[in-house]
């Protein structure tokens, strides 16, 4: 979704905020646009399509300047074009202004200004922000501070904003509600600042960052401490944190996508993902044990035990790929921890009225900790007094901070937009989770727990063997570009990754691909099978092992073609699938750590083969910030 970038400091802000915006390209958007002041004018260049067509309609302007704002905007309100690109102007021109988020109120708010004879060149509701502004300034004859916080006083909706006025060539102004925004503090003191929408644009220069609440606005002046103050004016602390980014992890590392680099990294972010905190990892990483007790070190586990002991049920809220994620972690719970699972879309849970104890506990996952629907889910399920325990990839972000508490699944920032290494991040969290608990509430041998562990150790490199088959499954893509819709079956532990297989195939090759229980093809999809239906199916070793193979028999008498995905080493599948695709033999509850990978890479290849956009495809953000 939309990305911010602001930039004060000693040096050219252009290229400072065209290089953030190719930072936050990964979030999705359809077109960009930059604000810059220098000692002569506030000059704005705006573009359709890309940051690279920007650059082409700044090319030979005049883009000098210490201060500047720039903004990705993926469309809500208007069509993209560049008149609806961000930054908007006010009427008279001395302020311009970024946003990100919604203004809900914005067409009566545009009504009453128009009336009183403000003048609006596009269909956007930051537009009206930007001229509210600069009405209550005038109306008050304020500071230009006192006038935002006017302003936003009357605005019912969500908002990232930084603004500059073209009278104040020092400051920067920034506020936020319900949508990200970080401030990275120069490395000299008050000499230089960037904003942006999340850390990765910042971190290249500084890992000193103040992450902005809700409701708070923010002044930068050149060469003074910056001030926080809420909506009603009180004082605000700056609270410094340090970020701790790899910068690898923002570049492409000689992949041709994102996705492919991030599917890739997946063993290496595993190993992240449990080092220090799995002793069988530490031991197999060769690095000395870090105080972990019990085979397993969760440090929120550790601190909030009686809340999780305690607890009389999970109630597990997510979207999307998280959501198939949250799936599996029910599966995990309910095996190891005994414990009654709900896994709910978080943006159907915060509408309905859902029955919400102070002895739940909530578990939120999500990659980029900001998905607006996850967050209003906590905030509801906070408000009923449930303990939240965020499982978050992005440090800092909004849905980290409004946990009780979390695990980080610490697998570096995902810049593709179809999550691959978040999902194992992600499994792998829940995995060590459900363990834990399920071995201090006895639910767990001493043997069975070492087992596990020592097994779950091991995924890293078995992840690395199946991605050996990289050409093999772009080979296989190439079998199935045709097709026009695609059905993904799996059962028990695999069912989740058949939904997740469908989902990534959908999203990048716009393949329409339903995933269902195996079983469940009896009652309906089973009309659909033919010849130019291929079905792929996640047919593991594990219990269910011999029902999934019947399925497979249905589909083959109906002409159907079949992908599927197998334990190493099978034979029966081999026998009636068309194609395969082998993956290491582990436990069934750790099978879907390996039995995605394969799909991650078909669904790559297939929207490679159809010259599709894989790592932006049309109509997605990263990182859903309005619902
Ligand atoms: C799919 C995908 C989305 C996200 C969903 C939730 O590849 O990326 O379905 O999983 O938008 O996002 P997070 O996890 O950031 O809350």
């Amino acid at each position: 979704m939309c990305g911010i970038v602001g930039y004060i400091g000693t040096k050219q802000a252009y290229p400072i905020l065209i290089n953030g915006l190719h930072r936050l390209e990964y979030r999705g958007y359809d077109s960009a646009g930059v604000a810059l002041l220098n000692d002569k004018s506030l000059n704005v260049y705006k573009a359709k399509g890309k940051v690279s067509d920007l650059e082409e309609a700044a090319k030979d302007k005049d883009c000098g300047g210490v201060l500047g704002i720039a903004h990705t905007r993926w469309a809500t309100h208007g069509e993209p074009s560049v008149t609806n690109a961000h930054p908007h102007e006010s009427e008279s021109g001395n302020l311009a202004l970024v946003h990100n988020g919604i203004i809900e109120n914005y067409a009566i708010l545009r009504e009453q200004l128009q009336a009183k004879g403000y003048h609006f060149q596009s269909a956007t509701d930051t537009e009206v922000l930007v001229q509210l502004i600069e009405y209550y300034e005038n109306k008050h004859q304020c500071d230009i501070i006192s006038a935002v916080r006017y302003a936003l006083n009357k605005v019912i909706g969500a908002y990232a904003i930084v603004l500059i006025d073209k009278r104040q060539p020092k400051t920067l102004i920034a506020a936020r509600k319900s949508s990200p925004l970080v401030i990275g503090i120069g490395n000299e003191e008050n000499t230089e600042f960037f904003i942006a929408s999340d850390a990765s644009p910042i971190a290249e220069y500084t890992s000193h960052v103040v992450y902005i609440d809700d409701e708070q606005i923010v002044k930068i002046e050149l060469g003074k401490e910056m001030e926080i103050s809420t909506l009603q004016a009180e004082h605000v602390d700056v609270d410094v944190t340090e970020i701790d980014v790899d910068l690898n992890m923002l570049d492409k590392g000689g992949f041709p996508h994102f996705m492919l680099k991030e599917i890739f990294d997946q063993p290496k972010c595993l190993e992240d993902c449990m080092r220090g905190r799995l002793e069988a990892m530490d031991k197999r990483l060769k690095i000395e044990p870090e105080n972990i007790q019990y085979g397993i070190n969760l440090s929120a586990v550790k601190q909030y035990r009686a809340q999780l002991m305690n607890a009389h049920r999970f109630i597990i809220v997510a979207c999307g790929t998280s959501w198939h994620a949250g799936l599996i972690g029910k599966q995990l719970f309910e095996t190891f921890c005994k414990i009654p699972v709900q896994v709910e879309y978080a943006s159907e849970f915060r509408y309905r009225k859902p029955v919400i104890k102070e002895d739940d506990v909530v578990f939120a996952i999500s990659q980029s900790g900001e998905t607006a629907d996850t967050l209003a889910a906590i905030e509801l399920a906070r408000s009923k007094g449930a303990f939240v325990f965020g499982i978050v990839n992005a440090v800092g972000s909004s849905i980290a901070r409004n946990s009780n508490t979390g695990t980080y699944i610490h697998v570096g920032p995902e810049i593709g937009v179809a999550s691959t290494k978040a999902f194992t991040g992600q499994l792998t969290v829940l995995t060590m989770l459900a363990l834990t608990l399920g071995h201090e509430k006895g639910f767990l041998s001493d043997a069975d727990f070492s087992h596990y562990t020592e097994e779950l150790s091991k995924i890293p490199s078995m992840i690395s063997k199946v991605l050996k088959q990289n050409e093999k499954i772009a080979e296989i893509a190439k079998t199935f570009t045709y097709a026009h819709n695609f059905l993904y079956l799996g059962r028990g532990w695999n069912f989740p990754v058949a939904l997740e297989g469908a989902l990534k195939l959908k999203e990048i090759s716009y393949i329409h691909a339903e995933g269902y229980p195996a079983a469940e093809m009896k009652h309906g999809p089973i009309a659909l099978i033919d010849a130019d239906m291929p079905v792929l199916f996640v047919a593991t070793h594990h219990q269910e092992y011999q029902k999934i193979v019947s399925n497979m028999e249905e589909v083959k008498a109906r002409g159907g073609r079949i992908i599927a995905v197998v334990t190493e080493g099978d034979e029966q599948v081999s026998e009636i699938a068309d194609q395969v695709i082998e993956v290491p033999q582990t436990l069934n509850f750790l099978a879907p750590l390996l039995s995605v990978i394969p799909l991650q890479m078909l669904a790559y290849h297939v929207a490679v083969l159809k010259g599709l956009n894989v790592d932006m495809p049309r109509n997605l953000a990263k990182s859903v910030t309005v619902e």
